[in-house]
């Protein structure tokens, strides 16, 4: 090593040792002739000091910032009044007495650690990455799976990898293609997923199977979406829900504990997916701000308010949620911006009321003042309390109107409210859901997860109703995970294919290997996927999980720092049998 330590190494202990640090300079200052260094590594800070008498003083002039050094010299510890408590090397400081300049640095276009464009930082991905924010959340990142691989094998998981040139899976999203030169007019896609080929390994008898695995969709980019993620994927044969759920808080509070030291609960809360649309109109619900909904319908069974009692008679339904402590805050205004917030989810708007100096206050209180009163009492309002509440015809759509609105208020009002590790299982999903686009139903979860046998009959009219052996792990509103039982019989799978509108000979064409593997014994198998980006953005703290990301797309998907994606030669298209005609 051209080192003897790290530059986050040295203590008191140390002084009058003689030692070799290298690093970038990540500052200079002068006084009175005596300069000082701060070099910086992957471990953190030291101070340095060139004295004029130093034989190294005149090669301290030649540096500039992020200049990469090498500098021997004697451990002292600082004067008193110079003690920086902030950094662990802060008591000591080392003299040099020999310097070599390893690497000179242009002037950066923005220095390590210090404010800059995003499109900059993602550019200049190295530069960033040295200011040490990203370096730390790679190496909470590392902690991560190093745990989460400890843990599974604990428990006797096989890592195993699977290919990245396959065939689509649908997960929902777009594929990325690739063409194939050998195969001309062919294409792999690239998985958005290993479902197919974990389920493949139960049924080669692997019986436990992991794999910290890339998945490649081509969707709309969000601050937790990337076109390229990472899943902790897991599946096991021959278990039960019970056996998964039961796994993975194992691994979930394992990897709390060694990597933050957070206790997590023993067992996690479960909410079925009713519950959670109807407490919180969300299938991720972020329980921290508290405010659950509430039914409200039958205050307006008998109202004289118009707009309401038409929704409720129509067997529509009646929500609300109380938003404490808020009388200073509410206005006619702010009931207009709430309004028109939920109008984006397809609702009419909220009415409110607060209750202030002991009285009702609000905007539609003469015709509601009744409802109002029986609200307040029934619900236990307290001085300063308001309530937002709405009515709609459809269920689904006034729980996702509402809870949209109770999180931006949570997000908006009760920041304070939004720290430590909120983590939940959100169970019982419907098994389908309707397509508009497609005009026809499409799997929640995906088409290899087990319905509920009997209501697969019973609701064989209403395939709505059906549920799913699906589940979600749900960590601070993020969805940081998703699972299921799955179908390892064909008769089934069939059904399920049908039910979803694919021909016998789309699901042969398609998964017909699949199908043909289930008659040759495959054992009753289950799993899940968890993000493995989320996940640690989470445990970050980082709103969005390109900072736990070393290399990360933007927005429009494309790489800042090699400029992919890209034009290629005419001769690369030619070996593949393409002609690009570009059409915007
Ligand atoms: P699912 O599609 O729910 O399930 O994905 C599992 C988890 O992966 C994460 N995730 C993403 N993270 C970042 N960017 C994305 N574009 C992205 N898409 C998904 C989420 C999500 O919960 N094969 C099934 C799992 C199974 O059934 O075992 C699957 O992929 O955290």
């Amino acid at each position: 090593m051209l080192r003897t330590h790290t530059c986050g190494e040295l203590r008191l202990s140390d002084v009058g040792k003689r030692v070799v640090l290298t690093g970038w300079v990540s500052r200079i200052r002068d006084l009175g002739g005596i300069r000082f260094l701060v070099l910086r590594d992957r471990y953190g800070e030291t101070q340095l000091v060139v004295t004029p008498e130093s034989s190294a003083y005149e090669k301290a002039e030649e540096l500039g910032r992020e200049y990469v050094i090498k500098a021997s010299g004697e451990v002292k510890s600082r004067p008193q009044d110079t003690i920086n408590p902030k950094i662990p090397t802060g008591e000591i400081e080392v003299y040099v007495d020999e310097m070599e300049i390893l690497s000179p640095s242009k002037m950066p276009p923005f220095y390590p650690g210090e404010e800059a464009k995003d499109d900059l930082r993602l550019k200049y991905r190295y530069l960033d990455i040295r200011g040490g924010k990203v370096l730390k959340n790679l190496e909470l990142r590392h902690r991560v799976t190093k745990s989460t691989r400890e843990y599974l094998d604990s428990q006797n998981f096989l890592e195993v990898e699977t290919p990245y040139l396959t065939k689509s899976t649908p997960e929902g999203a777009r594929d990325f293609l690739v063409p194939s030169r050998l195969k001309k007019g062919n294409f792999y896609a690239l998985p958005q997923s290993p479902q197919l080929f974990k389920q493949i390994l139960m049924v080669s008898g692997v019986d436990r199977y992991y794999q910290i695995a890339r998945c490649f969709r081509d969707e709309d980019l969000r601050a937790d979406r990337q076109p390229e993620f990472t899943q902790i994927d897991i599946e096991m044969s021959f278990v039960e829900r019970e056996d998964i759920l039961n796994l993975v808080e194992g691994m979930i509070k394992k990897v709390f504990k060694e990597v933050v030291d957070v206790d997590l609960p023993e067992k996690f809360d479960r909410l079925s997916y009713e519950d959670a649309m109807n407490l919180y109109g969300s299938d991720k619900p972020d329980r921290r701000f508290g405010m659950e909904m509430k039914d409200l319908t039958e205050f307006f069974k008998n109202s004289s308010f118009k707009i309401a009692r038409s929704v409720v008679d129509n067997g529509g339904f009646a929500k609300g949620f109380v938003i404490p402590n808020f009388s200073e805050r509410m206005s006619r205004r702010l009931g207009d911006e709430f309004s028109n917030f939920v109008r984006e989810f397809g609702l009419g708007g909220i009415v409110w009321f607060s209750l202030k100096g002991g009285e009702i206050t609000s905007p539609t209180k003469k015709y509601l003042e009744k409802e109002y009163i029986d609200i307040s009492r029934s619900l236990d309002m307290k001085e300063g309390d308001v309530i937002v509440m709405a009515f709609h015809r459809d269920w689904e759509e006034l729980c996702t109107g509402l809870g949209a609105l109770r999180i931006k208020i949570g997000q908006e009002y009760f920041k304070h409210l939004e720290k430590g590790f909120d983590v939940l299982w959100v169970v019982d999903f419907p098994f389908l859901e309707w397509d508009d686009d497609e005009n026809r139903w499409v799997a929640r979860h995906h088409p290899f997860t087990m319905p509920v046998l009997e209501e697969l009959e019973k609701f064989k009219n209403d395939p709505g109703k059906i549920k799913a052996l699906a589940y979600d792990i749900i960590i601070n509103g993020y969805e940081v995970g998703g699972g299921s039982i799955r179908i390892h019989n064909r008769e089934i799978q069939e059904k399920v294919f049908d039910l979803i509108g694919l021909t016998k000979e789309e699901s042969i064409e398609k998964f017909g290997f699949l199908l043909e593997a289930f008659e040759y014994g495959a054992p009753p198998h289950g799993g899940i996927a968890l993000g493995l980006d989320r996940l640690v953005a989470i445990i970050a703290g980082e709103k969005s999980i390109r900072d736990v990301i070393a290399f990360p797309k933007t927005a429009s998907g494309t790489c800042q720092l090699t400029g992919a994606p890209s034009k290629v030669s005419e001769k690369q298209l030619k070996e593949l049998g393409i002609r690009v005609e570009v059409k915007e």
